[in-house]
């Protein structure tokens, strides 16, 4: 059984890393950390060197996940796993390592959705200086999900291989995980989409403060607000926003922890609205609509 740490770090690719840049930090909030080798720019939300990197390529959406393991030992634990179920997977190599600022690591591609995943024992290299909330009290990386027309079959794999535990389901629509034990009552979900595709990346904040002053500060820089209201499954009250390139991002706070002993059991919600978000706010139809998953990496 396979032991998680956390969400790592989420890898995108935007079309253009200049105007990326400036918005990830001022408008997004995140503390940039400076540019790798191969021109990528790091952006952090705490002590991990990164919590996202960006990379300029076409088209905007998914580069990879990173996955942080509890201990060393949990790297033989999934090897194990993937072997058993005949899923490819190579040792990062020294570069890889370098540019995810990790001592060593796994990469694979998920077979269902095409998402390129790396793993590495924790902890990712640290900074000393802390991180300064400038523009929001951003907590950490949240969660990510991703949409495929291969629902239940995604969801097995995430249960069964990666040892992913559902919390909630919206029945047959999304379904939300932990990556076991960590108790955030989702750091990553599978939703159904017509085609394989980035559905969104949030960032855990403080409070209702730092939505409000989201709003006057997407206002300000003319970024589309695209839905916003409370997620019912998770306790989370957020707030829907899409980058230069269309990226659906979120903020939100409040979400449910679990234990990892005894934890409640999922539940299953029925699929209209109101499980969605219980305020009955307009979804605007952007929401989730661009992020290509990046297949076309070397594995
Ligand atoms: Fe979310």
């Amino acid at each position: 059984m396979i032991r998680y740490s956390k969400l790592g770090y989420v890898a995108l690719n935007v079309s253009n890393l200049g105007r990326a840049r400036d918005w990830y930090e001022k408008v997004c909030g995140l503390q940039y950390n400076g540019a790798g080798s191969t021109g990528e720019l790091y952006f952090r939300t705490g002590k991990d060197h990164h919590s996202i990197a960006l990379h300029e390529a076409q088209p905007p959406g998914l580069k990879r996940i990173g996955w942080e393991l509890e201990d060393d030992t949990q790297l033989d634990v999934l090897a194990r796993a993937l072997d058993n179920h005949g899923v490819k997977w190579r040792a990062m190599n020294d570069d890889e390592c370098r540019a995810a600022h990790v001592r060593k690591g796994l990469r694979m591609r998920e077979p269902i959705t095409g998402a390129t995943m790396d793993y590495y024992p924790k902890a990712m290299g640290q900074q000393e200086e802390p991180y300064i909330p400038a523009v929001v009290k951003m907590q950490h990386l949240g969660h990510v999900v991703l949409g495929t027309p291969h629902y239940r079959e995604a969801l097995d794999f995430y249960h069964e291989v990666l040892n992913f535990k559902t919390s909630d389901e919206i029945d047959g629509r999304i379904s939300l995980m932990r990556c076991f034990p960590n108790p955030y009552h989702h750091s990553f979900g599978i939703a159904h989409a017509d085609t394989n595709t980035l559905h969104h990346v949030n960032f855990m904040v403080s409070d209702e403060d730092d939505l409000a002053r989201a709003r006057a500060r997407f206002a300000a820089h003319d970024v589309p607000v695209v839905w916003q209201g409370y997620h019912p499954p998770s306790g989370n009250t957020f707030l829907f926003f899409l980058d230069p390139d269309g990226l659906s991002l979120e903020y939100g706070y409040g979400m449910e922890l679990f234990p990892e002993k005894n934890p409640r059991p999922p539940r299953v919600f029925q699929p209209r609205p109101e499980s969605f978000d219980s305020t009955g706010a307009d979804r605007d139809a952007r929401v989730a609509s661009c992020g290509e998953i990046e297949t076309a990496e070397a594995l």
